[in-house]
């Protein structure tokens, strides 16, 4: 089984027949069904968050000295920390992410997405590059009060390190990963020592600069390109129901769709553990130690929970009871703001291009990672009429 690529058959191979299964490859322990993901997450006592940011591909010395040289290093901050300085830093955060603040960024959303369709010019677009990829990366600086950041920059920083904790590339792929990673990493590092006002840096200033810069580094990677990979999952699976596509205008419609698209495809397919006494689940004894990879994805598609999970079911009654955030402690920050964006940028392409359709029903590339699963690209067919009328 290629963990890198599982697909929904192999995720219900998995609930069916081997619900709490090691795998021989990675010595992970495949934690699939609902109740048990939520039971694991649930229980940070006996299970530790310390493994959630390890490179799932060893990273070989040469390439470690890269890191080291660059000061690089990701102490327990947020979702990797199961020790008591977790609250305190997760307050921090959560600070810039009330609800009100996100309610806020309501208005600049919508600008960007319209930016963004009117600039598509046809008839036929990818809107991975030209809706999804950005747009997350510039809210969320402007929910952290950070200006002055090269976009660019910080997507490719990004995508790099991704790949490096949660891909499987070659010693030479890692080099050259590890370099970029370096750069993101000392980058913040100088932000965060010049940093004066009361933006994200700001207020990081009395924390230990390692500790800042590794907080800042997870979060401005997990904060935007999980919602990048939620807007491209979104419309992948939206636009081939043209039923739901015709009724996205209507009121809570695209907040249902974007809930039902988390729950059936999260981009956050898989999130990491560690069993710190042994434990049994659904009936299989775990030893302690061992490191656990709960199937966020295959849990949203069990049908103890979710009956006929493969439907997209916008009025389904327990639609938030999926795991794509997370639950408990280390429940993600961002999702009211995730929630937000996708619903905000699926309505106004919604209202600009209603004619809108696939250019191919063929299934898109995917982004293959361990914990990452979502389209590469959305590549769209926009209607002649719809693009003149600007
Ligand atoms: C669709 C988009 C997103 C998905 C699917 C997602 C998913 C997740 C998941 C699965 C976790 C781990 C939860 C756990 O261990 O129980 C997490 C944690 C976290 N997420 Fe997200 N996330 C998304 C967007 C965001 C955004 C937009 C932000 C910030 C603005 C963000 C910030 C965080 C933070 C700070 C944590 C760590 C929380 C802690 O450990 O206390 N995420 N997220």
């Amino acid at each position: 089984m290629d963990l890198f690529q599982l697909d929904s058959d192999d995720l219900r191979s998995l609930r069916e027949n081997a619900p709490v299964h090691r795998d021989e490859g990675t010595g992970l322990w495949l934690v699939s069904r609902h109740a048990d993901v939520r039971a694991v997450l649930a229980d940070p006592g006996r299970f530790h968050p310390d493994n959630a940011l390890t490179a799932i591909t060893p990273i070989p010395r040469p390439v470690l000295r890269v890191l080291a040289r660059a000061g690089f290093s990701l102490p327990p901050t947020l979702a990797n920390n199961g020790t008591a300085t977790h609250a305190a830093l997760r307050g921090l955060v959560a600070g810039f992410l009330t609800p009100a603040r996100v309610r806020a960024l309501r208005p600049l959303i919508a600008e960007l997405a319209r930016e963004r369709l009117d600039a598509l010019t046809g008839p036929v677009a990818d809107l991975h590059p030209a809706l999804a990829r950005d747009l997350p990366a510039i809210v969320l600086l402007a929910a952290m009060g950070i200006d002055d950041v090269d976009i660019p920059k910080l997507k490719a920083w990004s995508t790099a390190s991704l790949e490096l904790f949660w891909g499987n590339p070659s010693p030479e792929r890692q080099h050259e990963l590890a370099g970029s990673a370096a750069e993101f990493h000392q980058w913040l590092t100088r932000r965060i020592r010049a940093a004066r006002g009361a933006d994200l840096f700001g207020v990081l200033r009395d924390v230990p600069i390692r500790d800042a810069a590794g907080l800042c580094y997870f979060l401005l990677v997990a904060g935007q390109e999980t919602t990048t990979q939620l807007l491209c999952a979104v419309f992948d699976a939206v636009l081939r129901d043209r039923e739901l596509w015709a009724r996205v205008d209507e009121p809570g419609v695209a907040e249902d769709v974007v809930e039902e698209v988390l729950r059936r495809d999260p981009p956050v397919s898989t999130w990491r553990r560690i069993a710190a006494e042994p434990v049994v689940l659904s009936g299989v004894p775990v030893p302690a130690g061992a490191h656990l990879l709960l199937m966020l994805a295959g849990s949203g598609s069990d049908p103890a929970v979710f009956p006929e999970p493969d439907r997209l079911c916008p009025a389904r009654p327990n639609a938030r009871r999926h795991l794509a955030f997370g639950y408990g402690r280390h429940f993600c920050l961002g999702a009211g703001l995730a929630r937000l964006e996708a619903a905000v940028v699926l309505r106004e392409t919604r209202e600009r291009f209603p004619s809108l359709r696939l250019a191919s029903a063929e299934r898109p590339p995917m982004l293959g990672l361990l914990s990452f699963r979502a389209p590469l690209s959305v590549r769209v067919v926009l209607h002649a009429d719809e693009r003149l009328a600007v």
